[in-house]
């Protein structure tokens, strides 16, 4: 490789519903595109079929969105980082076959990434300073919510997760019930800025460890509003912001209980979160509260490397790299991956 320590290195991300691609030297982000997928808002969910031709028709204008701005050629990349898994199998497929043939023509190494992880070391990008280690993680996204103990960015063990809906899904599926748009989350961040959290009472279950469930309040959500419009077939349209506000409240007490506790736990006092909901302004402010409350020094990302951004792909590729690790052609997308280390090995020779 040319930058011994600051490659020049291609991101692509394609999970999801976000086409994404980005151009970074070491921490320095030289360009982040990301394209939405509107489409999937009319049916209040991902398509996985309409996700995956739009990213057919996307990545390669994406891709050379991403190297114009960044003002270099194809031919200047050392390397190209791609999204390995988790995520939706087609959506994958489309990235991983862009990126690994992108690379074998121009002769560079291709470098698969788990996209858990890279939501996690987003971290590492300038603007922020990135977290001492080791940090523990609290990765909040629509498919995932766990607890990651970060001892370096090649060794991170999950100290806990949700048993069944992600903290994401929570907010989208809470938003559906009041007929807010896909996906939710946004949404139901904005209307609770001006509601009341405490006109509703939602309990907050506790799972054992530093383990979550979502699904419960899903149905409580539902359960209560049911009986709400039996009394006053008005009562959704006339109390979002408070509903808004209240489920807020719920989720973000939920998600901060394990937090906590494994801050007091472990003594490590280094915090940050990552994912979609690290978006939420009310998670960012309990952050914020317990960085002057309790001492922890928190991490919380810029906006746009909370949610999918082949930014935070790019970052992966960068620190594998360094450790001289690299993928090969045979890689092949997987929905599910569990470990969070890395997906590339040991440079032959
Ligand atoms: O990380 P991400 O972009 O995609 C996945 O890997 O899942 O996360 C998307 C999730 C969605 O559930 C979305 O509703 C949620 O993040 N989200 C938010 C906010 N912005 C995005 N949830 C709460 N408040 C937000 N401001
Ligand atoms: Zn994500």
């Amino acid at each position: 490789m040319e930058h011994a320590s600051h490659p020049l290195i291609l991101g692509i991300e394609s999970s999801c519903d976000d086409t994404s691609a980005a151009v970074i030297r070491g921490p320095q982000v030289l360009s982040n595109v990301v394209a939405n997928q509107a489409l999937h808002a009319e049916v209040g969910g991902v398509v996985p079929e309409w996700a995956s031709r739009a990213h057919l028709r996307k990545i390669q204008p994406v891709v050379q969105a991403a190297l114009d701005k960044a003002g270099v050629t194809a031919s200047d990349l050392d390397a190209i980082a791609y999204t390995l898994g988790p995520g939706l199998q087609g959506s994958l497929h489309v990235g991983t076959s862009f990126a690994k043939a992108m690379a074998w023509g121009l002769d560079i190494p291709s470098i698969p990434v788990h996209h858990m992880r890279a939501h996690i070391l987003a971290h590492v990008l300038e603007p922020g300073l990135p977290p001492a280690y080791p940090f523990l993680c609290l990765t909040v996204s629509g498919g995932h919510t766990q607890l990651v103990k970060v001892r370096r960015p090649n060794d991170m063990e999950v100290l806990g997760q949700t048993l069944d809906d992600a903290a994401g899904e929570a907010f989208d599926k809470v938003a559906k019930l009041i007929g807010l748009p896909y996906p939710g989350g946004p949404v139901v961040d904005k209307l609770a800025a001006q509601g009341d959290p405490k006109a509703f009472s939602f309990s907050r279950p506790r799972m054992d460890g530093y383990n979550w469930s979502f699904s419960g309040l899903k149905t409580q959500v539902l359960n209560f509003l049911k009986q709400a419009q039996d009394k006053d077939a008005n009562f959704v349209q006339d109390n979002q912001v408070d509903i808004c506000a209240s489920v807020q409240a719920a989720i973000l007490d939920m998600l901060m209980a394990p937090l906590i506790q494994a801050v007091e736990d472990t003594g490590i006092t280094e915090v940050a979160i990552a994912g979609g909901v690290s978006a939420n302004s009310g998670l960012r402010a309990r952050l914020a509260e317990a960085n002057a409350e309790h001492g922890w020094t928190v991490h919380i990302p810029p906006m746009a490397y909370c949610t999918d951004n082949a930014a935070m792909i790019a970052a992966v590729g960068w620190l594998d790299a360094l450790d001289a690790l690299e993928g090969t052609l045979e890689a092949s997308p997987s929905p599910r991956l569990p470990a969070l280390t890395s997906l590339a090995q040991p440079k032959e020779g």
